[in-house]
């Protein structure tokens, strides 16, 4: 006989499924509608409190999503199994660090199924890197063999020319520089040659900025791939690396930004804190160019697998408002094959404008 006490909870996949597309689906307008708005998709507060929590090593993490709830983070990295570095004298590192989901992903990659199903634009993620061990010496020494490549590219030249006749360059005093790569992947020579060659654009920059205002110029550098031969060449170049989500708080009206490539939404990330005064990364590209479309390609083990058309450092409908209130002009770097690229430079922001709070008013 039944016990009458007892509730059975009949359990359909198929019901449940559906009530969670639709949940997502109502958070998803709520994103969409919010973000229509202004409301910041990677608030600083929310930045700076990752920071702080992730600095005193905790076991649990709680992070604000995109409606004010905080999802618990339980620092717990027993569940990754160990395995060998690929490379000789390498570690296997395995770190939490903060997660950043662009709009698309947010939106068209969870429209499409294969994105998270709620709005939280930051998550923490655990990450395993392969970390290589070459010795200082020798990576300093492919370091000097890359450089002239540099220096032959002829980008050098055209890039300080910019930057020197940008009329906000003397306002710039800090640069900060997101995802150049790691100077220490030797095995790969095209890795390691784009790594020290953008450095070398990093260092070039700040030096012309010397130059032109007669004082040293900040230089910080984030990247999670960096190792510790990696932060002492940076350092002795006059480059701090900091670590994630630093670089993103150093950000300020008197900075320039340098991203090449970067495998986080560093254009996404910028334009909801205070806007720089110049940025050098992956041109904005309008509406109309924005590949819309999911491409099959097939994956190593044969099986056909759909690849989103948003990259990782995406131009959302934000970052193309900002970017009118910038000087555009495209940067070559013609055999050093960096990607399209495009120096940004902040136009005259009137007093009136900046006292009264609004971001870009043009003189
Ligand atoms: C596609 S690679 C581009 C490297 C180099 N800029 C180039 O053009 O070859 C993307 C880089 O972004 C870095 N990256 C990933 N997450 C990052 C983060 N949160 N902050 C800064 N850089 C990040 C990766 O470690 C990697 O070095």
């Amino acid at each position: 006989m039944t016990d009458p006490n007892l509730h059975v909870h009949h359990y359909n996949p198929a019901v449940d499924r559906a009530r969670a597309a639709a949940l997502a689906k109502q958070r998803i307008k709520r994103l969409v509608d919010a973000y229509a708005q202004g409301r910041p998709l990677f608030p600083r507060a929310v930045l700076e409190d990752v920071d702080r929590q992730l600095s005193a090593a905790p076991a649990v993490v709680t992070i604000e999503d995109f409606e004010g709830v905080r999802k618990e983070y339980k620092l717990d990295k027993s569940r990754v199994r160990p395995r060998k570095s690929q490379y000789p004298r390498g570690r296997v590192k395995v770190v939490w660090r903060p997660a950043y989901h662009s709009y698309e992903q947010l939106v068209h990659d969870a429209e499409a199924r294969c994105g998270p199903p709620y709005p939280a634009p930051i998550t923490l993620g655990l990450y395993v890197q392969d970390v290589p061990s070459y010795p200082l010496r020798q990576v300093a020494s492919e370091f000097e063999h890359h450089r002239g490549a540099w220096e032959a590219s002829g980008a050098s030249s055209t890039l300080i020319a910019a930057l020197a006749a940008a009329p906000v360059a003397r306002r710039i005093t800090k640069i900060v520089a997101f995802g150049l790569g790691s100077l220490s992947r030797l095995g790969c020579p095209d890795t390691t040659r784009a790594a020290v060659t953008q450095h070398c654009a990093l260092v070039a920059m700040a030096a012309a900025l010397r130059d032109l205002h007669g004082r040293g110029v900040a230089c910080y550098a984030q990247d999670p791939a960096y190792t510790d031969v990696d932060a002492d060449i940076l350092a002795r170049l006059g480059v701090g690396v900091v670590d994630d989500p630093r670089g993103f708080l150093a950000v300020d009206e008197r900075t320039l930004v340098f991203a090449v490539s970067p495998d986080v939404p560093v254009k996404q990330i910028v334009v909801d804190g205070p806007w720089p005064a110049a940025m050098v990364w992956n041109t904005v590209l309008p509406e109309a160019r924005q590949m819309r479309e999911w491409s099959p390609i097939e994956g190593p083990d044969g099986l056909l697998v759909t690849v989103s058309p948003f990259c990782t450092d995406p131009d959302s409908l934000r970052v193309r408002d900002m970017v009118q209130h910038y000087d555009e002009a495209p940067f070559h770097t013609g055999r050093l094959q960096w990607g399209r690229l495009s120096m940004y430079t902040r136009r005259r922001v009137s007093r009136s404008a900046r006292m009264g709070g609004i971001k870009a008013s043009v003189e």
